[in-house]
């Protein structure tokens, strides 16, 4: 993945948070299925037979209206919720539990108020990594993410902006095949969230990884994944599962403006139920639509 020009560059040598070639995982959603208990001992389907193949380094992006189950489906693939029906494998292996090999970074940084960003980033480590390679590493992430400055500041003294690099460093210090996002832009001003995507892009570069994302920002999609996996539900079917897949064309950092990704753009608003203006299909048009940021 190509560097972006906004973002701080990555410093000096990457060795140390780079991972070896091969090592970003491989993901396989296999008919993953999950219903929840409802009232009076029913179950109700959330998701239904969703498979997607995703290579080894590939960025996906996951797209759905608010309820689809886009971090149910995230939690599942990092063991931290179970498939009803269906599994997760990871480089072929299925994932059984909290599986080690992912890392999960969510919308509201989840930092340690009293603890500095250094020791917050810390925690993301593996278990039984070295104090001397441990601190080289911290320090090299905190680098990357341009908290170079910042290291020993707490929680409450830095922006939202910069908490939410400082959890982005801790859920790569753990070095993980597989980054797991949901919405980790969604609760940051417009022009922050712009500099966190291009942020992306070149811890990408640096430390590549697969990586799951998942946004309802159709831009914040088209901008940063190869492909993107529009959930939604198929009329008088429960669950959500598939229905649209598509494939990102040109290489990043993407022109914003330009006409193929404008058409995309309306082809996923149009399958999220949102017209051209912004609104949602069958929602008057004074109801206010908070998880649409475009
Ligand atoms: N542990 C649970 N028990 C019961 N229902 C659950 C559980 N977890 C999720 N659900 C239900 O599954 C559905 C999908 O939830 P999920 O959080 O995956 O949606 P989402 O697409 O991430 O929504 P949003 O965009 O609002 O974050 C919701 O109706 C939710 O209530
Ligand atoms: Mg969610």
């Amino acid at each position: 993945m190509p560097s972006t020009s906004t973002a701080p560059a990555p410093a000096g040598s990457t060795s140390a948070v780079s991972r070896p070639a091969d090592a970003p995982c491989a993901v396989e959603f296999a008919s993953v299925g999950r219903s929840f208990p409802s009232e009076r001992g029913a179950s109700r389907t959330v998701l239904r037979d969703v498979s997607i193949s995703v290579k080894p380094g590939e960025v996906v992006a996951i797209l759905g209206t608010s309820g689809c189950g886009k971090s149910t489906l995230l939690r599942i693939a990092g063991g931290l919720d179970a498939a009803s029906a269906g599994r997760v494998l990871i480089d072929g292996s299925p994932v059984t539990d909290f599986d080690s090999r992912t890392a999960v970074g969510f919308q509201e940084p989840r930092l340690l108020p009293w603890r500095s960003v250094t020791e917050n980033v810390a925690l993301g480590l593996p278990r039984g990594t070295s104090k001397a390679d441990g601190a080289a590493r911290v320090a090299r992430l905190i680098d990357l993410v341009g908290l170079g400055d910042f290291a020993g500041h707490r929680p409450r003294e830095i922006s939202g902006g910069m908490a939410q690099r400082a959890s982005l460093a801790r859920a790569l210090a753990r070095n993980p095949g597989v980054l797991l996002l949901d919405e980790p832009f969604g609760a940051l001003d417009a022009l922050t969230r712009l500099k966190m995507q291009d942020l992306l892009l070149d811890v990408h570069a640096a430390a590549p990884t697969t990586v799951l994302l998942v946004t309802h920002d159709v831009d914040e999609a088209l901008q940063l994944a190869d492909r993107i996996i529009l959930l939604g539900r198929q009329d008088g079917v429960d669950g959500s599962t598939i229905a649209q897949e598509i494939v990102v064309p040109g290489t990043r950092p993407r022109d914003r403006g330009s006409a193929e990704l404008a058409e995309l753009r309306a082809r996923l608003l149009d399958g999220l139920g949102i017209d051209r203006h912004g609104q949602a299909r069958g929602i008057e048009s004074t109801t206010a639509i908070p998880h649409f940021p475009y």
